[in-house]
């Protein structure tokens, strides 16, 4: 790619789109014209207008979002209400806004110059009521800001006031009269609607810098729209390309050894019903409503389970429960042999012919009877696919086993456990779970899964999210002491994807998972506060945990790098040796927070973290976070925080068009070298075609020739089950018996099976001039020091062949037969599959390049050839 053409194409556009405002007679002010519509139900943001008389309005974008409202849950919320902009005594901007008619909080932002803005805070500055109609002034008399709003709920109008310095403490609030507020809303006329909102004289530049910035939005907005639909117009007359690439052998960095990660998290049914090998859902009959916030009635502690026969009844109690952590269990009434309960598995049992199946379950039988529970997995029809016999004979709870064989394979088995004398039982931790796991550990994972995994060869894990680790309030933060032990006392929480989690697979689990595959653990806990789109604690947004409890819950951070580093003696070392586990598990690494509203109360705990472990534990590196997108008020916020902070990496997300990918290629090339490094934890193009994995090939060939500062990434989210999923991209799709790697893990698994350390310079030149044609072609050359081996990648993202000459002369490959691999197909494809042949390679040689492709060269060190 040529960044210097890109620049020049891009001033050229920005100098046409803005000639305007280089006219030689511009006003010294203007107007400007702040607002919010109800359109798109009140969640476009702020917009701005501008006037030189206060009569001719011109809305800047028509109506470019310059500021969106934070608040609250994606989706349900993030709306903006009659904004009010106020400009205090020393010149910051300050814009005020009702969220919702519900909650007693303002949203508040601050900026300098009207386009950037910080992040939102939300002061909570009164109970049982709303916020409206916000207005904010200056006090001479106090020398104070305050602060006004209609509280308007139960039909009753009444106005308040708070005080404030700083807009960041406010006074109790104070009944006033309303009319004595300012009332200075006007209405203006924009493209015929009419409008309310605050209008203010402002120098030109202020109205310049609007115009630039919109314009700017929306170039990059082009830019990102790009997909290969508008190929055929664009390229109508391309025809094949020549590109000649020259390796400089001379010119070479060390890159990071740890690029190419993974990042699991428990969203699309990952781990319950997923990689989580376990057969039997809901387990535990710990699900309960509010798992769904009470949107499906049938999400109860009785989910996936029904009687079978006439004559019984199935209840659900929780007195003197097998584990505090683990409340309820089910009671078994039965009046007649053939009466049971059966479970429907995740979606069915999925079960193999001739693989066993470990059965397990605590039984508490009340009665002096003695009982035996047949244990059966039958087909649809009630066929038996196969079966055992266990006694269930101890008056306390009492956990039994058994062993079942497959005599068939389906999809679709079904568990019935059946007394063998009438009478009531108590039953609980229900399980049936596959002898044959990954590794073959008992409460292991899906083999199947875990290994097309285990095939990308993940340098790290990162688990157990995303917004599962920071969770939805701050009372589902993710607790990794809640995940360890004995399956009975782990405590299941809500899903705030909509589910439940049994932490079958906990924190024990994901490190034995790193160690199995050779991958680093990459835990993430939250910074003290939940999700930026909580829907509960914190007036619907982000809380953090009271001060008084951060002791506590740093602890619980450090107690986790005692639980995976500590000797088997420690109090946490010990209860991983009890595990199974004496020997460390090597944490290197631990992130803090999850894209987070930079907020104070985010940087007030994320500080008192970082420190505690800094101190504690030197020889831990700390990966920060700087919100969720890759611009913004976060973005920026973060960045500067961590600077500040000196934090070593911090954790970029950014979800993205192929468009974005394909014309961000020099988004690291102009990063600051001397700063934090960058972990870009969470990124994808939108969407599963090959045009999408090739957008983000290409992006990958530009990360890896900044591995000197993006030292991991990993594409999210890794799991999806088919049917069950809450995110649309994902890497890998699957079902109870099949598995469906989309192009992008084809692509991922091409990066991490052929990794390397030493990113050697090249220098690409491409026959067409075009821009357009330029950017879609790109390469990277790397060398793994440890097998002396040569990679060299290089993506076509045009509609016809691109036919390049590799010039590698000084890498002292010597002529081979190395090996290629091609990816290609037609750009929406869903599915793509590699394909390897031999081919000649030295320190010259031609590679066709097909339409829409991704081609890797391997090259093996040139003396290891000749000593065969
Ligand atoms: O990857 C899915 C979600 O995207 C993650 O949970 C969150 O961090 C991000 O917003």
């Amino acid at each position: 790619m040529n960044c210097q053409k890109l620049l020049m194409a891009f001033a050229a556009i920005l100098f046409s789109l803005s000639n305007f405002s280089t006219l030689a007679s511009q006003p010294d002010s203007a107007y400007v014209f702040a607002y919010a519509t109800t359109k798109n139900e009140a969640k476009n943001g702020l917009h701005f207008a501008w006037s030189v008389d206060k009569k001719q309005w011109n809305a800047i974008g028509p109506e470019e979002r310059f500021m969106p409202s934070d608040y609250g849950r994606w989706g349900a919320e993030k709306r903006m209400y009659r904004p009010f902009l106020f400009q205090d005594n020393n010149k910051q901007w300050h814009c005020l806004f009702t969220v919702n008619d519900r909650d007693g909080v303002f949203a508040h932002a601050a900026s300098a110059d009207l386009v950037n803005w910080k992040p939102q805070d939300y002061p909570e500055v009164i109970q049982g009521n709303n916020c409206t109609e916000l207005e904010a002034h200056y006090d001479p008399a106090s020398g104070l800001y305050k602060v006004s709003w209609l509280s308007t709920k139960g039909g009753n109008t009444q106005a308040y006031e708070v005080s404030t310095k700083d807009f960041k403490n406010y006074s109790k609030p104070a009944p006033m009269a309303t009319n004595k507020r300012l009332n200075s809303r006007v209405k203006v006329i924009i493209s015929g609607s009419e409008e309310s909102g605050t209008l203010k004289k402002v120098p030109w530049s202020i109205v310049d810098g609007l115009i630039k910035a919109h314009q700017l939005m929306a170039y990059n907005a082009q830019l990102a729209e790009e997909s290969y639909h508008q190929d055929p117009v664009k390229f109508k007359d391309l025809k094949p390309v020549e590109v000649k690439v020259t390796a400089d052998a001379g010119n070479s960095k060390q890159i990071s050894d740890l690029l190419m990660g993974i990042f699991f998290e428990d969203i699309n049914y990952a781990a319950d019903g997923g990689l989580y090998a376990e057969l039997v859902e809901n387990r535990g009959f710990e699900y309960n409503l509010h798992d769904k916030l009470g949107r499906d009635p049938s999400w109860t502690s009785k989910k996936a389970w029904s009687l079978i026969g006439n004559d019984g009844t199935f209840a659900i109690d929780s007195v003197s429960p097998v584990h505090l952590n683990n409340k309820h269990y089910a009671v078994l009434q039965t009046s007649k042999i053939g009466t049971g309960l059966v479970n429907e598995g995740f979606n069915g049992i999925a079960v193999k012919k001739g693989e066993t199946y470990n059965f397990s379950a605590f039984v508490r039988n009340p009665e002096k009877q003695r009982k035996n529970l047949l244990v059966r997995l039958t087909d649809q029809h009630g066929g038996v696919i196969g079966k055992t016999t266990i006694k269930a004979n101890s008056p306390n709870w009492e956990k039994v086993k058994g062993v079942i064989i497959a005599n068939n394979t389906i999809k679709d088995a079904r568990l019935e456990i059946i007394p063998q004398a009438t009478g009531s039982i108590a039953l609980d931790m229900i399980s049936l779970f596959p002898q044959n796991t990954f590794k073959g550990h008992s409460n292991g994972l899906r083999a199947d899964l875990a290994q097309t995994v285990a095939d990308l060869k993940p340098r790290f894990v990162r688990f157990p999210g995303g917004c599962v680790a920071h969770g939805d309030g701050i009372h589902n933060i993710y607790k990794w002491k809640n995940t360890i032990g004995p399956l009975e006392a782990r405590k299941p929480d809500r899903n705030l994807w909509g589910y439940q989690q049994s932490f079958g697979l906990g924190f024990y689990e994901y490190f034995q998972y790193c160690e199995d595959i050779g991958a680093t653990p990459v835990p993430v806990i939250a910074a003290g506060v939940p999700c930026q789109n909580s829907g509960t604690g914190g007036a619907g947004q982000q809380g953090g945990v009271p001060l008084e409890e951060m002791d506590e819950y740093i602890q619980d951070i450090l107690d986790l790098i005692e639980y995976s580093n500590g000797d088997a003696k420690s109090t946490w070392g010990k209860k991983r040796a009890e595990a199974g586990h004496p020997k460390p598990f090597n944490l290197k690494y631990i992130g803090i927070g999850n894209e987070d509203l930079i907020s104070d109360v985010f940087k007030e705990r994320f500080a008192m973290i970082y420190k505690a472990i800094k101190e504690k534990h030197p020889e831990i590196t700390v990966i920060g976070t700087v919100g969720p997108f890759s611009e913004g008020s976060d973005y920026r916020e973060g960045w500067a925080f961590a600077t500040e902070l000196g934090v070593p990496v911090v954790d970029e997300h950014y979800y993205q068009s192929p468009g974005w990918f394909i014309n961000n290629q020099d988004f690291y090339d102009k990063y600051d070298r001397s700063k934090s490094k960058v972990y870009l934890g969470e990124y994808a193009s939108k969407g599963n075609a090959l045009y999408n994995a090739l957008s983000e090939a290409i992006y990958l060939t530009a990360l890896e020739r900044n591995g000197d500062v993006v030292e991991m990434a990993s594409y999210a989210p890794l799991l999806a089950k088919e049917q069950f999923t809450q995110w649309g991209t994902d890497l890998i799709f699957f079902n109870n018996t099949e598995i469906k790697p989309t192009p992008s893990y084809e692509v991922q698994k091409l990066y991490g099976q052929y990794a390397g350390d030493m990113y050697i310079n090249s220098d690409m030149a491409v026959s067409n001039n075009s821009d357009a044609v330029q950017k879609r072609i790109g390469v990277s050359v790397v060398r793994n020091s440890k097998s002396g081996d040569v990679f060299v990648r290089m993506v076509n993202l045009l509609p016809v062949e691109a036919k390049a000459n590799l010039n590698l002369q000084g890498l002292a490959i010597g002529n081979q037969s190395g090996r290629q691999t091609v990816l290609s197909g037609q750009p929406g494809d869903k599915v793509a599959t590699p394909v390897t042949t031999e081919l000649k390679v030295g320190d010259n040689f031609d590679v066709t390049l097909p339409p829409y492709s991704f081609v890797l060269i391997q090259m093996n060190k040139a003396e290891k050839k000749s000593k065969k």
